[in-house]
């Protein structure tokens, strides 16, 4: 058979697939047999198996085994389910700690509980009055889904606590996992023992759940109402106490140095344990030391997770093409034979830039090796130059950007060296190739989170004009859109919505969204607080005074010199004044009605024990709020050791309150 026809035969049958997956998993009414549909998903397989060109993004291979239902209720985590920031080597962990240590304004004795990262589903059990009442998905971290009866089915979930220490009011957080030798028996359906859990985990009817021999292993509580614990390993043992499972290999250990080694160890150690793993999780053991260091917007600052290394495999190069990102960086992308590393199957990897593609001499055609680390991109490692052709040719790097203009590679003022990434010069919109990372930036989940309008449908828009800059968004021609392949009454009518909901945004996402370079979720948190409202946000680029901004604690030259450049551009200004009248942007709420409520802060000088970004987080958990200039919307001025003299002449003539760190800790009480 030509590959052709092969092709066109694979095809059908992904149709089918998809067809018949609707019917038994969205509507619930299928219409063919279990056993006809279990053979059309086999057939898939073993063609794919066959013919490694087969490829398919809806392959039962690499999905879900099937889409979940989408109609479970939603539950509001009442303490969000964030992620873990990844370590792949010592020097990871040192930077993790120093981070800890700058940010505590000392150098602590820290215990760490190691616990294995089980590469399951996580879940958020909550129980009120000793009695389970919502087992509730992960979903995206804010927002999850109500399993509670699915969760149930759970030999290890505990449906009532009989012990007397247990807290009124609890979520109990957790993994859940099928052990590889339960998966064996059904991993015809899955791709592998992650999607088996996550699958049933999501089926509408809990009979079809309880079929698969899930396990429970709990790890962490989100909202606690009484917390008498001091470290987390005393709440794990607790845990295990209450009758929740622990992991067996949990640990306690004092220093990286032993955290290296029992990595190592472990690495070798966990093909012999009966569940997937993908790392391990270090957490500072001390529950106070974690309270004071909180969370950044999407991971925890006391925790990391080491990750084991990485999946490889060979395959060809048979391109290298040249992407931009939104900010302008030329990334080169080889394009290779696909291969399946690790159930995923690969078909780009990242070359990074120029340099590494000089070092590591790649070229078209070349096999090579490459890795892929969890949901890191897969990169090339090495060529394997015996297999080269003789007639192949070095990759010679385009100077030009695909949009025709020249590139720059910047020079790094303190290295002394040109950066070896290259640039097309962010020029707001004139870049195509940037104006459509831009908007895709614009749409994305931290940004304006607009439903429905995916990377891949912003391209279809760029294609048709239907969007070139954000505020396209808010005059789309839904005409058009109606009349488009895959769309429908009830698609465009999800459009509008979403975007009618995306249209209310706080000042922070907002100044995300705008994807200047360096200006990240949290950079943009600390330029938002220090504005307070779009119009003073609107005024200052107006009047280009950025370096207003060296104020802030966090902020610096690098983000100063990125602000003035995206705003030299005419056009990006008018884009931010167009969306300002477009959208209803919020000025910084500020939480809660804390001992502090309506109170301002400023602070200047070294403070004791304790480093300036802390003191301006314990400042806003009591619902205070923090200034970086003296002015007399000022109520205090928290004056540490050489506190800027000028500052506190200022304070005194506009008669401001003058505090010392000890009696801002007594306002705290
Ligand atoms: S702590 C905010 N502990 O890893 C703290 N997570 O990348 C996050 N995971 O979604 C959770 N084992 O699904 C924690 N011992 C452990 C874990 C663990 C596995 C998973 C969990 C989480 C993901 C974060």
């Amino acid at each position: 058979m030509i590959k052709n026809e092969i092709k066109k035969i694979y095809n059908l049958k992904i149709k089918e697939y998809i067809k018949h997956n609707k019917h038994y998993y969205e509507k619930s009414t299928p219409i063919i047999t279990d056993a006809q549909f279990d053979k059309l998903k086999k057939e898939i397989v073993s063609l794919e198996k066959k013919y490694y060109f087969l490829k398919s993004k809806n392959s039962p291979n690499l999905n879900v085994g099937y889409k979940p239902t989408k109609s479970f209720e939603k539950y509001e985590h009442k303490v969000p389910m964030l992620s873990l920031a990844n370590a792949f080597n010592k020097d990871d962990l040192i930077n993790f700690e120093k981070k800890i240590f700058n940010y505590l304004n000392k150098n602590f004795k820290i215990n760490y509980s190691v616990e294995p990262k089980i590469d399951g589903i996580s879940a958020s059990l909550t129980y009120i009055n000793k009695k389970l009442v919502y087992g509730v998905s992960r979903g995206d971290g804010k927002t999850g889904e109500i399993i509670t009866e699915n969760l149930k089915t759970i030999k290890d979930i505990p449906l009532e606590i009989n012990n007397k220490d247990f807290p009124n009011n609890i979520e109990i957080r957790g993994e859940v996992f099928i052990k590889k030798k339960d998966f064996l028996k059904i991993k015809d359906k899955f791709a592998n023992p992650r999607n088996a859990a996550s699958g049933s985990l999501r089926q509408k009817d809990f009979r079809e759940t309880k079929k698969i021999p899930l396990n429970f292993i709990a790890y962490t509580f989100g909202y606690i109402d009484k917390n008498n614990h001091r470290y987390q390993s005393d709440f794990l043992n607790d845990l295990a106490k209450w009758g929740f499972k622990i992991n067996r290999d949990n640990k306690i250990l004092p220093n990286i140095d032993e955290l290296i080694k029992f990595h190592k160890n472990f690495e070798n150690k966990r093909f012999d344990l009966d569940y997937d793993l993908d790392g391990l999780v270090y957490k500072i053991n001390d529950l106070n030391l974690q309270n004071r260091l909180g969370f950044t917007s999407n991971a925890p600052r006391w925790a990391i997770a080491h990750k084991f290394s990485a999946d490889s495999a060979y395959t060809k190069v048979l391109n290298i093409e040249i992407q931009v990102g939104r900010t302008g960086a030329l990334t080169p992308v080889a394009k290779v034979e696909p291969v399946n590393i690790g159930g995923v199957v690969v078909s780009n990897a990242t070359l990074h830039n120029e340099d590494e593609i000089k070092r590591k001499d790649i070229r078209i055609g070349d096999t090579v090796t490459i890795e892929r680390a969890g949901d890191v991109i897969p990169h090339v490692i090495s060529v394997d130059f015996s297999k080269r052709r003789i007639d192949s040719k070095k990759f010679i790097f385009p100077k030009k950007c695909p949009c025709g203009y020249d590139t720059i590679k910047e020079f790094n003022k303190v290295t002394k060296k040109f950066d070896s990434v290259r640039r097309c010069p962010d020029r707001g919109f004139q870049c195509e190739k940037i104006a459509i990372e831009k908007l895709k930036h614009f749409i994305s989940k931290e940004a304006l989170n607009i439903d429905g309008l995916g990377k891949k449908v912003v391209e279809k828009f760029w294609d048709l004009n239907l969007l070139k800059k954000p505020q396209d968004i808010f005059f789309l021609n839904y005409d058009k859109i109606i009349e488009l392949e895959g769309w429908g009454e009830q698609s465009v009518k999800n459009l509008k919505n979403s975007i009618e909901n995306s249209k209310k945004v706080s000042l922070q996402r907002f100044i995300y969204s705008l994807g200047i370079r360096h200006i990240g979720i949290e950079n943009a948190k600390l330029i938002s607080d220090n504005m307070k409202n779009i119009t003073s946000f609107i005024d200052l680029i107006k009047s280009k005074q950025f370096d207003t901004f060296l104020n802030i604690d966090g902020i610096g030259e690098t983000q100063i010199k990125s602000l003035k450049n995206f705003f030299s551009n005419k056009s990006n200004t008018n884009i931010v004044i167009e969306l300002s009248s477009l959208l209803k942007i919020e000025s910084q709420i500020l939480n809660g009605n804390g001992i502090l409520k309506g109170k301002s802060f400023m602070f200047t000088g070294k403070l004791n024990g304790i480093s300036r970004a802390e003191a301006k987080s314990l400042v806003e958990k009591n619902s205070g709020s923090t200034l970086s200039n003296v002015s007399k919307n000022l109520d205090y001025l928290v004056v540490g050791e050489k506190a800027t003299k000028k500052k506190v002449e200022q304070a005194k003539s506009l008669g401001i309150e003058i505090i010392s760190q000890e009696e801002l800790k007594k306002l705290l009480n």
